[in-house]
């Protein structure tokens, strides 16, 4: 059976339309040009939903990663921000770095007793570029403990472990505890003579620890010497168990440094946001919207005067309460309720 094709008056209409040719419009009755163009936009939306144009666009509508994207790599920082920065930046490469030669390491390593040190002799000496990958693992754990340090020592100077990133500080105190793990299981795997007896040295050392220490040691140990049970122990941790913590708390502790916005340096001087009292008038703390109704120089007769409130942070700055606000150090932001990270000056 033979389908007729539809009638071609509409298509004829359509250019008459699209060329502003107002009489054929109105001889044609159809949608209006508004309603084409309001049709046309729900038209794209809706491919965009369905897919996009490419693959790109597809994922893109499925899992919102260009938000992702600028959240983390394209999010606004306050003036100031230097190369000190990029050191948390820095400590998670070498995390990743450690995660991807681990990964070809643990292809040639046998956890025994008997075989470890073979296995890696013959990674070292027969596995092509097997040395160098041995090697960037080796000298990355160091570095990583290195880099962590460092980062600590900035996010410390720069006060960016006060209100409200407390407990990023936390978590990244967990983090370096579990760094340092990292490397004293590591260490014993090659179970040489001087990994067996590093390692001997380290497990008396955690014994001799304050109320928790005995038992640490006994844990870490797995029996009563140092020995093949350690050996799949510390192989454990450092394969599967603390590789997956630290992950996740990287994974968290960058959901705070998105969500709270970065600390500017503490030299850079914050400007008051755009409505906020005189300084005359707060006498700490940045003042809530609710404290914008009192007029300028008069506190309601409820309030406490400046002399009864109590300072708990001598806050008048909000840079140097290291507060959500520090982002806008050093200049005004148009809407002192914005999210703290969309202030900023540049970009990261
Ligand atoms: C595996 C270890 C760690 C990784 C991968 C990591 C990663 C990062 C990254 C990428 C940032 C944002 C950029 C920056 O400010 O450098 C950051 C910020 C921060 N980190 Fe870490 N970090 C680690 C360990 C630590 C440690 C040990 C501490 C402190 C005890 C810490 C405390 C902080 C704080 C307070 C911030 C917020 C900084 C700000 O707002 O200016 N981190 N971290």
């Amino acid at each position: 059976m033979k389908l007729s094709l539809p009638k071609r008056k509409s298509k004829q209409a359509e250019p008459a339309v699209a060329d502003g040719d107002a009489e054929a419009a109105a001889a044609e009755p159809g949608p209006s040009r508004s309603e084409k163009r309001a049709r046309k936009i729900a038209a794209g939306k809706h491919h965009s939903a369905e897919g996009g144009k490419d693959v790109a666009g597809w994922v893109d509508s499925r899992t919102n990663s260009t938000g992702i994207y600028t959240a983390l790599l394209a999010r606004h920082v306050p003036k100031g921000t230097n190369w000190f920065y990029t050191l948390g930046s820095a400590t998670m490469f070498i995390f990743a770095m450690q995660a991807i030669t681990g990964v070809f390491l643990a292809m040639y390593y046998t956890p025994s007793t008997t075989q470890a040190y073979a296995s890696i002799t013959h990674l070292t000496n027969d596995v092509f570029m097997g040395e160098f990958v041995r090697g960037m693992h080796k000298w990355g754990s160091s570095l990583m403990i290195i880099l962590i340090f460092l980062h600590m020592g900035r996010t410390f100077f720069f006060g960016a472990y006060k209100y409200p990133r407390e407990l990023n500080w936390v978590i990244g105190v967990v983090l370096l505890v579990l760094t340092t793990v990292m490397g004293l299981t590591g260490y014993l795997l090659p179970f040489d003579q001087r990994s067996l007896w590093a390692t001997v040295v380290a497990n008396n050392i955690t014994a001799s620890g304050p109320v928790v220490g005995p038992y640490l040691a006994d844990f870490l140990r797995a029996g009563p010497e140092v020995g093949a049970t350690t050996l799949s122990r510390f192989y454990a941790l450092h394969m599967m168990l603390i590789p997956g913590l630290i992950a996740a708390l990287i994974g968290a502790h960058l959901f705070l440094v998105v969500k709270l916005g970065t600390t500017a340096p503490p030299w850079v001087k914050a400007t008051r946001p755009k409505g906020a009292l005189g300084e005359e008038t707060v006498p700490a703390g940045v003042p809530s919207p609710d404290d914008a109704e009192v007029p300028v120089g008069q506190a309601a007769a409820s309030e406490p005067t400046p002399e009864e409130t109590p300072v708990s942070e001598p806050a008048a700055d909000p840079a140097d309460a290291g507060g959500p606000d520090a982002g806008n150090a050093g200049e005004e932001p148009a809407d002192p309720g914005a999210e703290p990270a969309d202030d900023g000056e540049a970009s990261a």
